[in-house]
């Protein structure tokens, strides 16, 4: 390597300053008052998200689509859904967002396609068809499944083709069947088409599932011994991923200057550095969900389960350390379209919601990493809590629902563990002022609005103090702060549960994150020669070394020598 490119490698980079914005495109703005979200209601938000602080959109996928995973099952790579607009509006979007100096990274969805997709209804034709080896089939065992792997949205991962006496795979719906990304043609393929996006002019790719695409050849049955051997031993980051990412970074994102973030789940450290090290040449940074599942009970999603505040520390902690030690890169995030609203799950979401939603921003954007607020977030938006089970659409969440009904749990319990765990939560309009379906539609939603809530955009940022300037105050604040970007992680008194401190550093430079995970006031000691950046009652409460903090109280400090 020459030292040039040595160079640019340590030097960082715009994203890694900048905040992102994730928007659902769905339940974010309807422009035309058919109760979905679409492209044109996003750009009439563009200078919303300008004014927050934003300098790069994530949107999640709006490729043709039948829609039974909200996009994720895409049917045709390169065209637009109409019920989100026309190629034309999302040229549009691109030059309006770029105008503002806003990026746009598109959601690519690469481990499955819809079985609507031109390719899987050939492959379903015959043995011979060329597109047949383009998913993963495979021929029954003594008259059953190839093996006992498990779908991510419950039941088997194998569908049988009466037709070809044969299984596919679908590691998720029944409708999203795997692509075998050992087929080259289907590689190339693939690249043509990411290549189709880039030469649009869109800034990069948050890649789907990306660590799932090479499966062990084997495809050997899982033991079952703990819950997560359901087959995720023989496919998460599998034997060839890293060959086939620094493919698409040589052909597509290094030529194009791609942001990229992998989705990366049940991922270790070890593997997330080699994703996202530089010097690999793969991705720009890594979503991890580790932190997020720590109300799992026994590492089971869908049980009523609390969290301990020592556990998401740690957590979070080891992850902090050594991406930064490996030169990796976080992308740093408590909620997205996929989990419960952070601020229902792990703090108060009813006495202390200014607060909670406060001390979620403070600690993330303490953090290393490029941090990401999804629609909402930014005015403390809480979980629907849906009461029944009509309410909820998501495939994930009506099966797991069914799941646990048929293991013998009662209908309340089981909307209760969907009111605590389901993604549904996080789907539903987002809360623009306090008209009828708080502005988000003319017409009647997609997914049912809230009850009642005086949180909206018009209400929060009338407010004095209010969490979205909060956030627009940290935002500018990380972006200059050094220590912030590039300072090494410590942190402080690992078993207290109640009180979240750490401390960033570079050269002399430190700055100090305390957080009260509580409703009750904590007192701690904290040096006197830190002074007050930001906390969300506005002041400090201290007295030489000693510092008492108010309930769910979060303090950013810092000592300069
Ligand atoms: C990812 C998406 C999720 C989707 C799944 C299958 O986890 O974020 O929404 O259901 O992949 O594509
Ligand atoms: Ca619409």
């Amino acid at each position: 390597m020459c030292l040039k490119e040595i160079e640019e490698i340590t030097e960082m980079q715009q994203w890694q300053k900048s905040t992102v914005y994730q928007i659902y495109p769905r339940s974010f703005q309807d422009s035309n008052g058919d109760g979905i979200g679409d492209i044109n209601g996003i750009i009439s938000r563009l200078d919303y998200l300008h004014d927050l602080g934003i300098e790069l959109i994530w949107i999640t996928p709006m490729y043709v689509s039948p829609g039974n995973d909200n996009g994720y099952d895409i049917a045709d790579y390169y065209q637009i859904d109409p019920i989100f607009g026309t190629m034309k509006d999302f040229e549009n979007l691109l030059k309006e967002a770029h105008k503002r100096n806003i990026k746009i990274i598109m959601d690519m969805v690469l481990n499955h396609t819809s079985n609507e997709h031109k390719w899987f209804k050939e492959a379903i034709k015959s043995k011979d068809n060329p597109y047949h080896d383009y998913y993963l089939f495979k021929d029954p065992v003594d008259g059953h499944e190839p093996n006992n792997w498990v779908s991510k949205f419950s039941g088997s991962a194998w569908e049988y083709v009466p037709s070809l006496n044969q299984y596919y795979l679908h590691l998720y719906d029944v409708t999203m069947p795997d692509l075998n990304w050992r087929n080259p043609k289907l590689r190339q393929d693939i690249f043509k088409m990411l290549t189709f996006w880039a030469d649009k002019g869109i800034d990069g790719f948050r890649l789907d599932v990306i660590n799932n695409i090479s499966k062990d050849k084997r495809m050997p049955n899982d033991t079952f011994e703990t819950p997560t051997d359901d087959g995720r031993n023989f496919y998460t980051n599998g034997p060839h991923v890293h060959e086939y990412i620094h493919e698409m970074y040589r052909k597509v994102f290094g030529p194009n200057d791609f942001v990229t973030v992998g989705e990366l789940s049940s991922t270790p450290i070890s593997e997330a550095v080699k994703y996202t090290n530089p010097k690999r040449q793969e991705l720009s940074m890594a979503f991890t969900f580790h932190h997020v599942k720590v109300d799992y009970t026994n590492g089971k999603k869908w049980t009523l389960g609390n969290y301990k505040l020592t556990d998401l520390k740690s957590v979070i902690s080891d992850w902090q350390v050594k991406m930064h030690q490996n030169n990796g890169w976080n992308a740093l995030f408590w909620n997205n379209h996929d989990q419960p609203r952070a601020i229902s799950r792990f703090l108060n979401d009813n006495k202390y919601r200014d607060e909670s939603a406060k001390l979620l921003a403070i600690v993330q954007f303490g953090l290393q990493g490029t941090p990401y607020i999804y629609q909402g977030e930014e005015i403390a938006m809480k979980n629907s809590y849906f009461t029944d089970i009509k309410q909820y659409k998501d495939h994930e969440s009506i099966n797991a629902y069914h799941d646990l009904i048929k293991n013998g749990t009662d209908k309340g319990t089981a909307i209760k563990v969907l009111q605590q765990k389901s993604r549904e939560n996080a789907r539903i309009p987002m809360q623009w002022n306090s008209s009828k379906n708080y502005g988000f539609t003319t017409g009647i939603p997609w997914l049912k609005a809230i009850k009642k809530d005086n949180y909206s955009v018009e209400a929060v940022r009338k407010s004095p103090n209010n969490i979205f300037e909060f956030y627009q105050r940290l935002i500018k604040l990380r972006k200059k702060n050094d220590t912030l970007i590039e300072g090494s992680y410590k942190l402080l008194d690992h078993d207290d549960n109640s009180v979240y401190s750490y401390v960033r550093s570079k050269g002399d430079n430190k700055v100090l994150i305390m957080a009260n995970f509580t409703e009750e006031e904590q007192i701690r000691t904290i040096h006197s020669d830190y002074d007050l950046i930001l906390g969300n009652y506005g002041d400090i409460d201290s007295n030489k070394n000693m510092v008492k903090l108010r309930p769910y109280e979060a303090l950013m400090l810092e000592k300069s020598v």
